[in-house]
């Protein structure tokens, strides 16, 4: 499978990646280790020792943000350099280096850019709103490994016509399939809009609105960025009602490849206009929503796509699909990574 590279993905949220701790894991098919100083700075490299090829997260951090392999004691900075060579002369032999990617720590997230090309710290799509002082009330920063390539995945929400029926009950419903909508795009991101006006409320919204499952005008506006990162700006209002009267959420996603069949979803949301209830309904709502989600994502998605996926795999004659109107912001974010992908193998 072909990824685009010259571009930032989220490796992990900021806040499982400890000082001092080191994790491997799989992105775009490649192995990476990911590790911070006690002093907080971030290391990220092949996790792949140049001597015996051990992987280097089996290490441990040392000396500032230096990582020291696990298997002969070899030493790295986070620029990837061989800095120590405890044996004999202690010569740092020649190619002991190893290759670095580089990190930065945004919008409560390490991204991590896999290409050849100078990273752009300022191509780091805009997702302040997940800040530690944006003043925002973010839910917790979960994320889940998915079995699932991550195109499947952000297919899946790029075209929320499927929740009236793979979330019925939850997240749409028989009624709110007949939604009007919307299609903006520029030469890196497609919004689709979609409103629903006088619908059933969605068992997820009702928790947060009145409760008392009166029908709503039900919006979810979901915004693609390259590569993988999505915000939903969903919710629900009294029928003909301003939006600022009702109340929903900003869901952010982040997809990340690991191999070609599976990939890291890392997901939180915002909270727009929350209604309170006075403590401890509030947790309890709050607590109900995040199971709902997780719910949503990893019994009803994951299940669906796996499935979708293996009989993609077992195909024995090319696929082609057939194209709804509902798929329109599917085909454009398809046709915008194309285009990047093409460009980047032209360029190398
Ligand atoms: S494999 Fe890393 S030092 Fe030997
Ligand atoms: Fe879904």
């Amino acid at each position: 499978m072909e990824y685009l590279r010259n571009t930032w993905y989220v490796a992990m949220w900021s806040q499982d990646l400890a000082p001092g701790q080191v994790i491997g894991r799989r992105l775009l098919n490649e192995p990476v280790v990911l590790f911070r100083g006690e002093d907080g700075t971030l290391g990220a490299l092949k996790d792949r020792c140049p001597h015996r090829f051990a992987p280097l997260s089996l290490g441990k951090v040392v000396d500032g943000c230096q990582i020291k392999c696990g298997y002969h004691g070899l030493q790295f900075d986070a620029s990837g350099a061989c800095v120590k060579n405890p044996h004999g002369h202690q010569r740092i032999p020649p190619a002991s280096n190893v290759r670095s990617y580089p990190v930065i720590e945004r919008h409560s997230a390490i991204w991590i850019w896999m290409g050849d090309q100078p990273a752009d710290p300022a191509a780091v799509p805009d997702f302040s709103m997940l800040g530690e002082n944006s003043g925002h009330e973010v839910s917790r920063r979960d994320w889940l490994r998915m079995e699932a390539s991550y195109d499947l995945i952000v297919d899946n929400l790029m075209d929320l016509s499927h929740t009236s029926f793979l979330h019925e009950g939850i997240l749409g419903n028989e009624e709110t399939i007949g939604a009007q909508i919307t299609f903006e795009a520029t030469p890196s991101s497609v919004k689709v809009g979609r409103f629903s006006p006088d619908v059933p409320i969605p068992g997820f919204f009702d928790l947060m609105y009145r409760r008392d499952g009166r029908r709503v005008d039900y919006w979810a506006d979901i915004r693609w960025m390259v590569p993988a990162c999505l915000i939903n700006d969903t919710g629900v209002t009294d029928p003909g009602a301003p939006r600022t009267q009702g109340t929903g959420i900003f869901g952010m996603h982040f997809l990340t490849p690991e191999t070609d069949s599976t990939c890291w979803y890392h997901f939180a949301a915002v909270r727009q206009n929350p209604i309170t209830w006075g403590e401890p309904i509030d947790t309890e709502i709050r607590d109900k929503i995040a199971q709902l989600r997780r719910y949503a994502f990893e019994d009803q998605d994951q299940v669906m796509i796996r499935a979708q996926q293996h009989r993609i795999a077992e195909a024995d004659e090319p696929l082609k699909a057939v194209i709804l109107e509902s798929d329109i912001g599917v085909e454009r974010y398809k046709r915008i990574m194309a285009g990047l992908m093409s460009k980047e193998r032209t360029t190398a």
